[in-house]
């Protein structure tokens, strides 16, 4: 994602959220060298993707698919990608946060072998009030683990 693309960005990230990001929270993202990636489709930005990797931790900040475009694979293609690129610049474990009210993302992300391990009270706005927040982590170490062969 470059600072060009954040106006188109900013028009997927208004549809897909109820509590959307702003295009100066895109921005500082990119200037804190943040990963940050979208995915083109023949019109344009149908998807794009935040990470922050301090030390042997990644976190995904972000992770949106155009609602015109969900339910053909492209989160998770997105989601793999960005856990790749966790991987490449050293990161041990993947964090994310999740709203409860949102099961399609936990679906994935339990799918794509991230794990409950705590949760954050009170932590998004919501109509209403404020939500919950479920913190998942997936370990990388751990697959490559599971990939050697028993002892
Ligand atoms: C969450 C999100 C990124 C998933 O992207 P997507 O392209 O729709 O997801 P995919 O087509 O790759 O589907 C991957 C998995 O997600 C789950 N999923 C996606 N859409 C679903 C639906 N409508 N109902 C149930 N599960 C669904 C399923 O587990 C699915 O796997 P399957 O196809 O094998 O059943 C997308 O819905 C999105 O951008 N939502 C709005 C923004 C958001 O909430 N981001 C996450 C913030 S934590």
């Amino acid at each position: 994602m470059r600072d060009d693309d954040v106006d188109e960005v900013m028009r997927v990230e208004l549809r897909a959220y109820p509590f959307p990001w702003t295009a100066g929270i895109f921005r500082d993202c990119l200037r804190a060298a943040y990963p940050a990636w979208v995915l083109q489709g023949d019109a344009g930005i149908i998807g794009y993707g935040v990470l922050s990797i301090a030390a042997d931790e990644a976190h995904v900040l972000n992770v949106c698919i155009d609602p015109v475009e969900q339910g053909q694979g492209h989160g998770r293609r997105l989601l793999r990608a960005l856990v790749r690129i966790a991987r490449a610049q050293g990161a041990q474990r993947v964090f994310l946060e999740v709203r409860p009210s949102n099961p399609n993302a936990i679906a994935l992300y339990h799918d794509e072998g991230f794990n409950e391990i705590g949760r954050r009270p009170r932590y998004y706005p919501a109509h209403g009030g404020r939500e919950d927040a479920i913190v998942m982590a997936k370990e990388l170490l751990a697959d490559e683990v599971a990939r050697m062969p028993a002892l």
